[in-house]
């Protein structure tokens, strides 16, 4: 069929094989341009198929020659319909993956459930006995907890008594408008935390560890976001940055968990990237084009590959590992830079329609946006037909 993008909001409700395709050979040729990484072995990656846990996937096999489980969550095609982005971004990893001669297998149901966690550690005692890296890299609206079964909503609040109101972006239409968010109660901030939180992170290594199959000084990563002072009110003092503040508190939790095996939990700190989930956050998308506008005029702007080749070369499997003043890697020390802030800060008292065009990168985001879903990829022939029944050489 011929594939084009529909477009729903902050969703596109289609996906092109060869551009995701293209997509994840495009990471592994940048990652295979770096050096080698003394690094892991045996991953295991959950949330594999798009944003930074696929870029953590493919930085482990291609810079590190390391075999890997994915876990995720992804549509798989059907005649005359395709397969959301992360299954052929699946697809074409563990083609990839096998072409090389490397260990890669997939998952795909709800991670989060007590059914998927077995299926994995059954998997891992099968093929690989032990892995020596866990990331943990999950963007999800809902879950349900095995132990409960109850099912919890996330939502993107405020926290407090004010109701938040700053300039936010339509970025299909280049639209400059006030958003209002009124503050969250109680029992959304837990709904949250439940979700966005380290309970499930925390459920994972306590399964994993018990059944054996963490090696020997195994490490465990998850990604978290800290963000400048515009955004601070919606995300890093609102729900979500409850959320992770209460993943960050986790990690000290797990490192205790694993210090018999001198293992040890980290959170890392990445910098704010155009991936389906922080599409949907109110705020960020105007923040992101600003951002990538002086981030790529300085030079210094970096995607979800470069962010997670980063973080493997030069934090973690570095001799010793740089952490801040609470514990954390920060990736997201480009972006921080006072004088990117300073710029940032700047432009956004600017931000019209008028003037959006010009002092932010709203196509530059546009062009990430539509790359998510395999779109609008260079070297890509859109008008030639393709299958949408590609299958996942390594599924489970
Ligand atoms: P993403 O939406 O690209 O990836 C989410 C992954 O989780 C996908 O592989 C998806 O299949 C999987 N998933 C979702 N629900 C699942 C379920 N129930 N069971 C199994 N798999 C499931 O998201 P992104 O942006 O890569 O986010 C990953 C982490 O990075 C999150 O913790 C996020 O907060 C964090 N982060 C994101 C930043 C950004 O700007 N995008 C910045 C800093 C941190
Ligand atoms: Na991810």
């Amino acid at each position: 069929m011929i594939i084009e993008p529909k477009i729903r909001g902050f969703i596109c409700l289609t996906a092109h094989p060869k551009g995701c395709e293209q997509n994840v050979v495009n990471q592994i040729d940048y990652v295979k341009s770096k050096e080698p990484v003394k690094g892991p072995s045996k991953v295991l990656v959950i949330g594999a198929s798009t944003g930074f846990g696929l870029a953590s996937r493919i930085t482990s096999a291609f810079g590190s020659n390391a075999a890997t489980v994915g876990v995720f969550y992804e549509k798989p095609p059907a005649p005359g319909k395709t397969a959301s982005p992360g299954w052929y971004n699946s697809a074409a990893f563990e083609e990839q993956a096998h072409k090389a001669g490397l260990y890669a297998r997939s998952i795909n149901g709800d991670a989060f459930s007590d059914e998927i966690k077995q299926k994995t550690i059954e998997l891992i005692k099968a093929d690989l006995g032990q892995v020596d890296l866990v990331i943990y890299s999950l963007a999800s609206p809902r879950r349900t907890n095995p132990k409960t079964g109850v099912t919890h909503n996330s939502v993107l609040k405020p926290i407090g008594d004010t109701t938040f109101s700053n300039k936010t972006v339509d970025f299909h239409t280049g639209k400059v408008s006030e958003v209002s968010i009124a503050p969250a109660n109680e029992e959304e901030i837990e709904n949250t935390v439940a979700v966005m939180g380290g309970d499930d992170w925390e459920m994972w290594i306590d399964d994993l560890k018990a059944a054996g199959l963490l090696a020997e000084g195994a490490v465990t990563v998850a990604y978290s976001y800290i963000g400048p002072s515009v955004t601070e009110a919606v995300y890093r003092k609102g729900t979500i940055g409850r959320a992770k503040d209460h993943l960050e508190a986790t990690a000290f939790k797990i490192s205790d968990n694993l210090s018999d095996l001198h293992g040890k939990a980290y959170v890392s700190v990445n910098k704010a990237l155009v991936t389906q989930a922080s599409s949907a956050i109110p705020v960020i998308p105007l923040y992101i084009s600003l951002l990538y506008k002086v981030m790529k005029e300085k030079g210094v702007h970096e995607g979800t590959i470069e962010q997670i080749q980063r973080l493997f070369a030069d934090r973690l499997y570095k001799n010793e590992v740089p952490l801040d003043e609470a514990g954390r890697i920060r990736i997201d020390d480009w972006e921080m830079d006072e004088d990117v802030q300073e710029k940032v800060a700047a432009l956004w008292a600017e931000a019209t329609d008028e003037t959006l065009p010009q002092i932010g990168d709203l196509q530059g985001y546009k062009k990430d946006f539509l790359n998510l879903f395999g779109f609008d990829v260079q070297g890509v022939d859109y008008e030639k037909d393709v299958d949408e029944m590609v299958a996942i050489p390594g599924l489970v």
